[in-house]
């Protein structure tokens, strides 16, 4: 009795000492909320260099986005040279000096972030990680980044399919160990970066990765900038928000608002939703040529309070009719964001749509919040609701009842 009492109290104990002494404060703070930042992949693809990402942080400063909480400064793929006699890997022409891009990006109060691959060659086909994680990690932190996007790509043939080419549980135990390897290799650096996993929410990342040290996964594959890509991600969420939360994030990938096909209306319920999900908000349009309506969806304070709210709590579909779907999410301090998203094409194919309170678990009229139109709204239990193909509402409910 004794014995089985005392034992577990110092194992207990043993734990507390060793989650203390190999885990360094700094790095426990990373990503307490979702990372929010810019990242160069969306928009400029190969096209990312030194300079762009000079400008882009200027940007950050600039239209206020650093105000609204915009910190990391990512650069995705293609910034990578040849590994030299020793393995040192070199950057390319495009980045003539990455410690002194960093220390200006640093110089701005911002942070930077780097990609890399556990292959051999990332997914644009330049230099990957596989053989030198050690090596790398430890040269990121000596230029100094702060985050990691580690994406599967040549991994997949180079290693998996070549090493366990008929054994499914065997080719995901290699992608484990991978991630795992960059995980302890950026963990003994010291330094506190962000390791962000990107391999396209294969064999439920979500379960896994925060034991290795992920602060966020991809959880599906690359969205795209029209209205479809978003929206099938954006169901695609559902389900997973139980594996949210402080220090580790579902990724359902970069924002496109400001790129391609998306309206106004579009970015603004992409940005909504991103929101909602507790998603890492890395911009990734063109921020020297933005247009002054997508700066004001991407440095909406309103929106961005309910990403970053310290709860952490990732939202949950409560119930769909028509093409209107209704998400909710719990807030710190007993508030709720309530979002109303019209998923059809014709603005007429759900008109007019009526909220059903009692499905939220609320009773009666509710006071809350429009957080686009910045003014109060009284809901009301089956009011009719007018949103536009492809709009929403996103409602802030500091207290309901
Ligand atoms: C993959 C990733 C993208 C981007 C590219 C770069 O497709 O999912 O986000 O990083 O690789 O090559």
């Amino acid at each position: 009795m004794r014995i089985t009492s005392v034992l577990p109290l110092a194992a207990l104990a043993l734990a507390a000492v060793i989650t203390t002494t190999s885990t360094p404060a700094s790095a426990q703070a990373v990503a307490q909320t979702p990372p929010m930042g810019w990242n160069s992949w969306n928009y400029f693809a190969g096209k990312v260099d030194d300079k762009g990402v000079r400008a882009a942080a200027d940007q950050i400063v600039a239209t206020g986005m650093k105000d609204a909480g915009y910190i990391y400064v990512n650069i995705d793929d293609t910034w990578e040279g040849k590994r030299d006699e020793t393995g040192l890997l070199h950057t390319n022409e495009k980045f003539p000096d990455m410690k002194a891009l960093a220390d200006y990006v640093h110089s701005k109060g911002l942070k930077i972030g780097i990609y890399s691959s556990p292959g051999p060659k990332t997914c644009a086909n330049y230099e990957g990680s596989l053989g030198h994680e050690e090596q790398d990690a430890k040269m990121y932190a000596d230029w100094g980044i702060d985050y990691l996007k580690y994406d599967l790509c040549s991994f997949i043939p180079a290693v998996m399919m070549k090493q366990a080419p008929n054994d499914k549980a065997a080719q995901m135990r290699l992608m484990h160990d991978a991630y795992e390897k960059m995980g302890k290799a950026l963990k003994a650096t010291g330094r506190p970066i962000l390791y962000s996993l990107c391999q396209y929410g294969w064999d439920s990342v979500w379960e896994w990765g925060p034991a290795l040290g992920a602060n966020a996964w991809r959880t599906t594959g690359d969205i795209a900038p029209n209205w479809d890509s978003m929206y099938t991600i954006l169901s695609q969420q559902e389900g997973l928000q139980s594996y949210a939360g402080p220090g580790h994030w579902n990724d359902p990938d970069m924002l496109e608002v400001g790129n391609g096909k998306l309206n106004i209306r579009e970015n603004r319920t992409h940005f909504s939703m991103w929101a909602m999900l507790a998603a890492p908000l890395l911009a990734g349009n063109d921020l020297p040529n933005m247009k002054p309506e997508v700066k004001a969806i991407l440095t909406n304070k309103n929106v961005i309070a309910i990403n970053q709210d310290t709860l952490g709590k990732q939202a949950h579909r409560v119930y769909s009719e028509g093409e209107v779907d209704v998400w909710e999410r719990d807030l710190s301090g007993g508030a709720k964001a309530i979002a109303v998203l019209n998923a059809g094409s014709d603005r007429y194919s759900t008109h007019p749509f009526h909220l059903d309170l009692g499905k939220l678990g609320l009773h009666g009229a509710q006071s809350g919040k429009n957080l686009w139109t910045d003014k109060d709204i009284q809901l009301t239990d089956h009011m009719p609701i007018e949103i536009a193909s492809h709009d929403i509402l996103l409602v802030r409910i500091a207290s309901p009842k």
